[in-house]
């Protein structure tokens, strides 16, 4: 099968279009025949030996986590899924998964039936940055109607999502973005839309009870001041989430580091609200699989609205 697959940690130059076996099928698992793959920022990094490279243990290695497909072949075991569904997931993180290939061996209680409403090229681009905003505005931020939330870098992938879960769950929603972004972000349903550029958000909002800290680091620690005693701000980068936990202390603002998870259920209520149509996936770009150096030169951009997704033959 076709696969990108890195033998050395580096730049776009280790990204090696190449032919290799296909996936064995374990117990508990189906085999896809992969059409499209989601790009993540988690995948450059990991491919340059930072991110989840400490996970996935010896090289070669082929990068990516999400994945829309239809499927070949069924593990005996597995009664939940039949050949030829279509179905989509995000599986394995952070361990090795492999998406960034023509045939993905997928777990079945990691995967999702894909509905007809949801493209293959939405499907593949849903779970990481959904399941990483629903479980930082629900699991770890606890987010109620009517709170406040801040959503500090919304027009990225897992930003624009987080906005529309937060306002589907009745919140009032701030975010920072670029001027260019702000109508779009609007439209998503964000109340206030602050530009990071030309204002600090600190001078404009404070008493939120949570955050999503999408950019960590010293914006993550400046976003701390935006918090009511007792409220929470989640985390995203891992590089940084320690600096961000230790100034949360002596702001007395509980920090919640996340790393997302695979989660099945999750996925589905995600589909369930795009096919709803409370829920769109801005797809800001797609690449053919043997593109995915200008996928990844888009990324680390740092400013992709919405979603890169990768379209395999
Ligand atoms: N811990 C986890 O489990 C987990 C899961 C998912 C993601 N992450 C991490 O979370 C971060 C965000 O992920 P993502 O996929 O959403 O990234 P992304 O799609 O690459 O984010 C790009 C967006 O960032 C915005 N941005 C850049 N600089 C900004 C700033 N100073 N203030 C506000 N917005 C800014 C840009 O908006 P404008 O164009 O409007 O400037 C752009 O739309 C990444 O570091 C990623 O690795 C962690």
């Amino acid at each position: 099968m076709k696969a990108i697959q890195i033998s050395q940690f580096g730049d776009n130059d280790s990204l090696l279009y190449t032919e290799v076996a296909e996936p064995e099928l374990n117990p508990g698992e189906v085999l896809v025949k992969n059409r499209a793959a989601g790009v993540n920022p988690i995948d450059w990094k990991t491919c340059s030996g930072g991110g989840a490279s400490p996970f996935i243990g010896e090289l070669p290695f082929i990068p990516g986590w999400e994945f829309a497909g239809t499927i070949e072949k069924v593990a005996e075991d597995v009664s939940d899924f039949s050949v030829g569904d279509e179905v989509f997931g995000f599986i394995r993180f952070p361990e090795r998964a492999g998406c960034y290939a023509s045939y993905v061996a997928a777990p079945a209680d990691q995967i999702s039936l894909r509905p007809q409403d949801l493209s293959i090229e939405a499907a593949a681009g849903l779970g990481l940055a959904g399941l990483t905003a629903w479980q930082a505005l629900f699991d770890k931020g606890n987010l109620q109607a009517s709170q406040q939330v801040v959503v500090l870098a919304g027009a990225g992938g897992v930003g624009h999502i987080a906005i529309q879960l937060a306002k589907w769950m009745g919140a009032k929603v701030i975010t920072t973005a670029s001027p260019s972004n702000h109508d779009y972000l609007t439209a998503l349903g964000a109340d206030i839309v602050i530009d990071y550029h030309s204002q600090n958000i600190t001078d404009h909002v404070n008493n939120v009870d949570l955050v999503i800290d999408g950019m960590g680091g010293d914006i993550g620690i400046d976003a701390l001041r935006c918090v009511k005693p007792g409220g929470r701000l989640v985390t995203l980068p891992s590089v940084t989430k320690d600096a961000v936990i230790e100034a949360g202390k002596t702001m007395k603002v509980k920090v919640e580091p996340i790393r997302v998870e695979p989660n099945s259920e999750q996925l589905d209520r995600l589909a369930g609200l795009y096919v709803d149509r409370k829920l769109v996936l801005n797809i800001a770009d797609t690449f053919p699989l043997d593109q995915v150096a200008k996928a990844f030169d888009a990324s680390k951009t740092g400013r992709v609205k919405g979603k890169l997704i990768l379209t395999i033959d």
